[in-house]
């Protein structure tokens, strides 16, 4: 029997060009399917970055343009791990400097609508064999809203290949205005309320999770949030829709098996939960890189996206009481600049303890991982979340608000300290609990080697998707996977209440 063929659509692929965990999701997960036989190839654009750290570029296919959207080829390339990636090359939408989304200030590119339909119409292009590539994918499987046309092009066009569409963030959504619909080749009866319309303008990640025949969202507590007023972006009614048709399923993310504290290279001193000296030495090295004082008292790590989901303002706000009590905080992020000024005031109020670096740098993560005692997750909302599970790795014990994936990946009290109550008190109350395990040595040291002792590798999370893929594709499992296929995520009567 051939291999099960997917294409992965994304705009960002870890080591090449990255914002958050989505980066890391894209090259996790494709290698962890291809472990387990499933031909995963991944579609994202050629940005400068990824063409200039890919020497062996295959340009051959051509794709021709749609409206306003440019023809565009397809280039071909493959990692040393195999992976194969198919790169959009599009000069005129994605030969410029700044992130995937933004320019160098930060702003959103004004074009984005186009250089993501673009992105999307590739794809509805490979999945009906287009752009003379020799493959075509038996299911497409579309990462939040960059790729979000992609399913909406495919019913347009008929294409009848399965589609999945994985959210990682509802909150980001790819709006654009209603006039420029006809320069993305949205057809008129497409833009409406059951359709690709979202409060008078265009959603791309509405359009995937309309046309798609299933959604994903990265952590099961995500998956529910989502259907609910609070967390759903306005989109929960649809979500709830979703899931009453047992369309919406959530797979926790898995983590790089590069996150082992015994043999990680970026790491100056390595440790194991019997031998924790090179934690210590880690954390000197950290309280060094960041001009903090000596000290005997617990170190607590934050690295992430400085932006309003990740809870930071609380950060600010308890940074006192931390301080008093002998903690110190080493902060290291990139993003809002509002949040990133917040910090750095708090840090100057307490210069030997709070250090903050702004910036984008993987050595210097992981060593803030490794050297604290504790890392600091007041999350809003997360859907899944990386550095939790990185933290329990590495013995840094994380104290998250018990939402979306954080709930679903930390045990309260065993690995971590999970609070409910989102505001400075609530934080507090979760930090007091681990300033008392700090103190008692014997429930530090057991809370460590539990935590450490968990794998989150990416296996677990490519097995409920092969399921998943199997399921939609129409073939019969002969073998039963690790879990089962997709149910309804909500009961019935929970589901009354909701909607
Ligand atoms: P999100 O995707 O919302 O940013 P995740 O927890 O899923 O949050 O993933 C964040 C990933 O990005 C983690 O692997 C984390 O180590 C990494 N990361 C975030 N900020 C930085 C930074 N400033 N430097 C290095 N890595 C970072
Ligand atoms: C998003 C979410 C984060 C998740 C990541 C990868 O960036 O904010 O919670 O871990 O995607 O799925």
């Amino acid at each position: 029997m051939s291999p099960m063929k997917v294409l992965f659509v994304t705009s960002e692929f870890s080591g090449l060009a990255k914002a958050g965990g989505l980066g890391e999701v894209s090259a996790g997960l494709p290698l962890a399917l291809r472990h387990r036989g499933i031909d995963v190839r991944v579609l994202m654009p050629a940005y400068p970055d990824v063409i200039a750290k890919l020497p062996d570029i295959t340009w051959f296919g051509r794709l021709t343009g749609r409206a306003a959207i440019p023809g565009c080829r397809i280039g071909v390339a493959m990692l040393p791990d195999g992976t194969i990636l198919y790169l959009v090359g599009a000069p005129s939408l994605y030969d410029r400097r700044g992130t995937p989304y933004c320019t160098p200030e930060g702003k959103d590119w004004p074009d984005n609508h186009l250089r993501f339909a673009r992105l999307s119409l590739a794809a509805s292009d490979i999945a009906r064999g287009r752009g003379n590539l020799g493959w075509q994918p038996d299911l497409v499987h579309v990462h939040d809203w960059p790729g979000g046309l992609t399913p909406a092009y495919m019913r347009w066009d008929g294409v009848d290949v399965p589609t999945v569409m994985t959210i990682h963030n509802i909150a980001y959504q790819g709006l654009c205005d209603a006039a420029l619909r006809p320069r993305i080749g949205i057809p008129e009866h497409a833009f409406q309320m059951e359709g690709v319309e979202f409060h008078g303008r265009i959603s791309f990640l509405k359009a995937g999770l309309y046309y798609a025949r299933h959604v994903t969202a990265v952590s099961p507590t995500y998956a529910r949030e989502i259907t609910t007023e609070a967390l759903g972006a306005g989109l929960h009614g649809l979500m709830q829709g979703i899931a009453e048709r047992g369309s919406l399923s959530g797979i926790v993310n898995g983590i790089d098996e590069s996150w082992d504290p015994v043999s990680d290279p970026h790491l100056p001193h390595h440790f194991d939960p019997e031998d924790l000296q090179g934690k210590q030495a880690n954390a000197q090295v950290v309280r060094d890189s960041l001009c903090l004082r000596p000290s005997d008292g617990p170190l607590f790590g934050i690295v992430s996206r400085l932006v309003h989901q990740k809870g930071l303002d609380l950060v600010a706000e308890a940074a006192n009481s931390i301080v008093e009590q002998g903690g110190q905080i080493a902060i290291l992020g990139l993003g809002d600049p509002e949040i990133e000024h917040m910090l750095s005031r708090t840090s100057r109020r307490h210069r030997d303890d709070i250090g903050v670096l702004i910036g984008f740098n993987e050595p210097m993560a992981r060593r803030i991982v490794a050297g604290s005692d504790f890392t600091l997750m007041p999350s809003r909302f997360e859907p899944c979340g990386l550095t939790q599970m990185q933290a329990q790795r590495y013995g840094a014990l994380p104290i998250a608000h018990a939402t979306g994936g954080l709930a679903d990946t930390i045990d309260d009290g065993s690995t971590g300290f999970l609070f409910s109550d989102l505001s400075h008190d609530g934080l507090m109350s979760a930090c007091w609990r681990a300033f008392d395990a700090y103190e008692d040595t014997d429930q530090l040291a057991a809370m460590r080697r539990t935590a450490m002792a968990r794998s989150f590798g990416w296996a677990g999370a490519a097995a409920e998707y092969e399921a998943l893929y199997r399921d939609l594709c129409g073939v019969r499992v002969e073998q039963p996977t690790a879990t089962p296929a997709r149910k309804p995520l909500l009961p019935p009567a929970e589901m009354d209440v909701a909607a």
